[in-house]
């Protein structure tokens, strides 16, 4: 059999030490399911814009394009503003490839400690289907007349038919297979162009799919009820900006932001798809050994889900769950532990 095709950009900060951890525990994982994959490592990132001016070569997309998917660290960097490298690096991926399903999952494990008083193990558990293309993200705008009095700046959000139908529609098929209930997540009294087109559109798309429950939030609602309530949601579908807000507030109210994986997905096989760890490249404990691996873990189990590889997906899946449900393996200090990132994994092969 063929081995799969992956690329792999560890980035910045703690990209490299989490991505460059769990890489031979995945490979045990895809050898126990009886498959393989090769990995080609791209070192793009801030400290190659240092050196070079650039993120990534100009002709970064295409030779990623060939691959059967991407796994990406982080990328962000204390030295160059954020826009300049995530727009280098990061979001030109996710658009170049069409990726528009952000499918962020937030499971509550056991033997985690929710913020939230009163909530346990697998009373969390709803996915966010963020939209992943265009929205607020749409890079529409400009900034004129700088540092005059009347200097301007505009930013405007984009949406479209075709964007808005096919995250709403990945969304609605999603809930179908799950629970059967939707929370399209809006600002539709303030927005009254994008956000109440949104709303038709939701509208529409829900009589193609008449066994999902539909719930309408505003978004300053939902993240409120996200803390007042989130054992009631199982699908949550919003826009780029409002997934990416209420997807930190998911990652902590069920532990970490070192437990809260993510896909880009693009869902035919024209353009591969990304995973990553929700979180960015944390700073503030770079080299110290300590970031929680398990959001790239988990990320690599979505990887292999969308392969088609569920087995190894879900020895993934399994192995964290086991792992942080026994009292006596080794965590890192973001989930009350005093272990580093290599002993976490060195756990987690042990379990495979
Ligand atoms: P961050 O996610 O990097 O960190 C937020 C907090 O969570 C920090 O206290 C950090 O220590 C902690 N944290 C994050 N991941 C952790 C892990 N695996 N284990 C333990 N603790 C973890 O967010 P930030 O501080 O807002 O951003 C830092 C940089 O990362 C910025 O440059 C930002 O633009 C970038 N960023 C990149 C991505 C990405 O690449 N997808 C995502 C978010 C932020
Ligand atoms: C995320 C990040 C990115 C986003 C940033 C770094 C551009 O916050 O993946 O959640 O907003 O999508
Ligand atoms: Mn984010």
């Amino acid at each position: 059999m063929d081995a799969y095709e992956i690329a792999v950009i560890p980035g910045d900060g703690i990209g490299p030490e989490v991505v460059d951890a769990a890489l031979p525990l995945v490979a045990d994982a895809a050898e126990e399911a009886g498959f393989s994959f090769e990995t080609t490592r791209f070192d793009w990132g801030t400290e190659r814009y240092l050196d070079r001016g650039e993120m990534m070569p100009d002709d970064g997309l295409d030779r990623l394009s060939a691959f059967d998917s991407i796994f990406l660290g982080a990328v962000g960097h204390p030295e160059v503003p954020d826009h300049v490298t995530l727009h280098g690096l990061l979001l030109p991926i996710r658009k170049g490839f069409d990726q528009y399903v952000c499918k962020r999952p937030n499971v509550l494990f056991e033997g985690i400690e929710s913020p939230l008083r009163g909530y346990g193990s697998g009373d969390i558990d709803f996915v966010v289907y963020r939209e992943n293309t265009e929205g607020e993200y749409a890079s529409v705008g400009g900034r004129e007349h700088r540092g005059f009095d009347h200097e301007t700046a505009v930013q405007s959000a984009l949406f479209t038919r075709r964007g808005t139908e096919r995250i709403v529609r990945a969304a609605f098929e999603a809930a179908a297979a799950r629970e059967g209930h939707l929370t399209s997540v809006t600002k539709s009294n303030a927005q009254a162009h994008s956000m109440v087109f949104w709303d038709d559109v939701v509208e529409e798309v829900a009589t193609e799919f008449p066994s999902v429950e539909v719930e309408r939030l505003l978004v300053d609602a939902a993240a409120m009820d996200l803390i007042r309530r989130p054992h009631e949601f199982d699908v949550l579908v919003a826009s780029n900006l409002f997934g990416d807000i209420l997807t930190d507030v998911g990652a902590q109210i069920t532990g970490s932001m070192g437990l809260a994986p993510s896909g880009n997905v693009h869902p035919d096989e024209s353009s591969p798809s990304m995973f990553e760890p929700v979180h960015g490249s944390a700073p503030d404990i770079v080299g110290e050994g300590v970031a929680n691996p398990l959001a790239t873990v988990l990320s690599w189990s979505m990887l292999f889900e969308e392969l088609g590889e569920t087995r190894a997906a879900d020895a993934l899946w399994t192995g964290v769950t086991d792992q942080l449900a026994d009292d006596d393996a080794p965590r890192t200090p973001d989930i009350g532990g005093t272990a580093g990132t290599d002993d976490v994994v060195a756990d987690l092969r042990s379990r495979l």
